[in-house]
């Protein structure tokens, strides 16, 4: 009887949400999200994976699980949360690999973002089990046969194609835990230049971004790779000094940036009615460093949570770190992520922002197009 009584309800706020749906009340959208541990909204809970969030003091802002840790690499929301929010939408999109991601749910946006994934299938290997971009794209798959069957064909299309944005955050991890790695990747990167390997990350790229338009996305937002070399446990490993970044890294990163601008543009061209805004987070992330105490930190080199060196940057935070009084004082939560206080600021720059960090528009002005 109670499972009978749940399944009604079930089946009524799915008919709701489709009811939402055909009136045009999305008005704010959905996001379907993809990439990395910048990202990811728990998809790791759900893997055997070395790469774990869901230990304190993870998520210790996070409001909605009352500071409980849910899987997200950062102190609070993510960018994708926070601009989610911006937009109006009604929930962080949810993990794909949750159980209850399922049903109505999807019509609110579906994370798919994997700590440790990147571009190629290799990179993040050293964690045992991540989602690579590739199998991002397969599980977006499985969403869109879905929405099909909850809305119906023609409605579906409708959806994704003017209501949904299609986020991508990835990149990182293909140049840290892959080309630049000391002792695992020493055969990859003798083997390879720099421009073969960049030359590769952008071909599978074009790829995946393509086969997410054959899937009807339209309106895309691509992060590019911020500055790798300034992150605390590059800092740390290099030993360089507190206004110091690493060269290498974000050498490859401003290079791997140039060929994705080339890329989005190109797509731009080719693909009908796609639109793909880049948001600029090398620049962004740049100037939150560089002038950290007009944004209201007192630290952009040190992690709040972390332990070895100067800067915290060798071991990842967990129950053992160390953790800072003040988080909303750090440019960085841990040795590799930006805290809250950093994604709060990111993500109003690429929802409201102009050219010079979302190009050629704005998220908001991407849900609105052709509405
Ligand atoms: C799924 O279940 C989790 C754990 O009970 C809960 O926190 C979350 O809000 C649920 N998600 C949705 C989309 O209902
Ligand atoms: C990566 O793995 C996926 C899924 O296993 C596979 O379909 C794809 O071809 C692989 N990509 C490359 C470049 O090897
Ligand atoms: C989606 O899945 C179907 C099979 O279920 C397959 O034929 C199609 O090629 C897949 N599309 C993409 C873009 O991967």
């Amino acid at each position: 009887m109670a499972s009978r009584r749940r399944n009604f309800a079930a089946v009524a706020a799915v008919l709701l949400s489709i009811i939402a749906v055909c009136k045009g009340d999305l008005k704010s959208g959905a996001s379907y999200v993809f990439g990395d541990s910048l990202v990811d909204s728990g998809n790791n809970n759900y893997l055997p994976t070395l790469s774990k969030a869901d230990i304190r003091p993870n998520g210790i802002d996070f409001k909605a699980s009352g500071g409980e840790p849910t899987g997200r690499f950062t102190n609070g929301r993510t960018i994708a949360d926070i601009s989610g929010e911006l937009l109006g939408q009604r929930r962080y999109a949810p993990p794909f690999l949750a159980p209850n991601t399922s049903g109505s749910v999807l019509l609110d946006g579906v994370n798919y973002a994997s700590g440790g994934g990147g571009i190629l299938n290799a990179t993040g290997k050293l964690f045992v089990n991540r989602l690579g971009m590739d199998i991002q794209v397969d599980y977006f798959n499985i969403t869109r046969k879905q929405l099909d069957d909850l809305l119906g064909k023609a409605k579906a299309k409708e959806f994704l194609t003017k209501k949904s944005i299609f986020s991508i955050t990835i990149g990182s991890n293909d140049f840290l835990n892959n080309y630049l790695l000391p002792v695992v990747s020493a055969g990859t990167r003798v083997a390879e230049s720099p421009d073969n390997f960049i030359n590769d990350l952008i071909s599978n790229l074009k790829n995946q971004l393509t086969r997410l338009y054959t899937l009807d996305a339209r309106k895309f937002v691509v992060a590019n790779v911020g500055p790798i070399g300034c992150i605390p446990y590059q800092k740390t490993i290099n030993n360089v000094a507190e206004d110091e970044c690493v060269s290498l890294p974000n050498q490859l990163a401003r290079q791997y940036n140039g060929q994705l601008r080339d890329l989005l543009a190109e797509l731009n061209d080719n693909l009908p009615g796609a639109k793909f805004c880049l948001a600029n987070v090398y620049d962004l992330v740049y100037e939150l460093i560089n002038n950290y105490e007009h944004y209201g930190f007192k630290t952009a080199s040190k992690a709040c949570c972390g332990n070895g060196g100067n800067y915290a940057g060798i071991v990842p935070c967990g129950p053992t770190s160390s953790m800072c009084d003040d988080r909303s004082d750090y440019v960085f939560w841990d040795p590799y992520h930006p805290s809250e206080a950093s994604n709060l600021i990111l993500a109003k720059y690429i929802v409201d922002g102009d050219t010079k960090y979302i190009s050629p528009i704005n998220l908001r002005q991407l849900l609105a197009l052709d509405d």
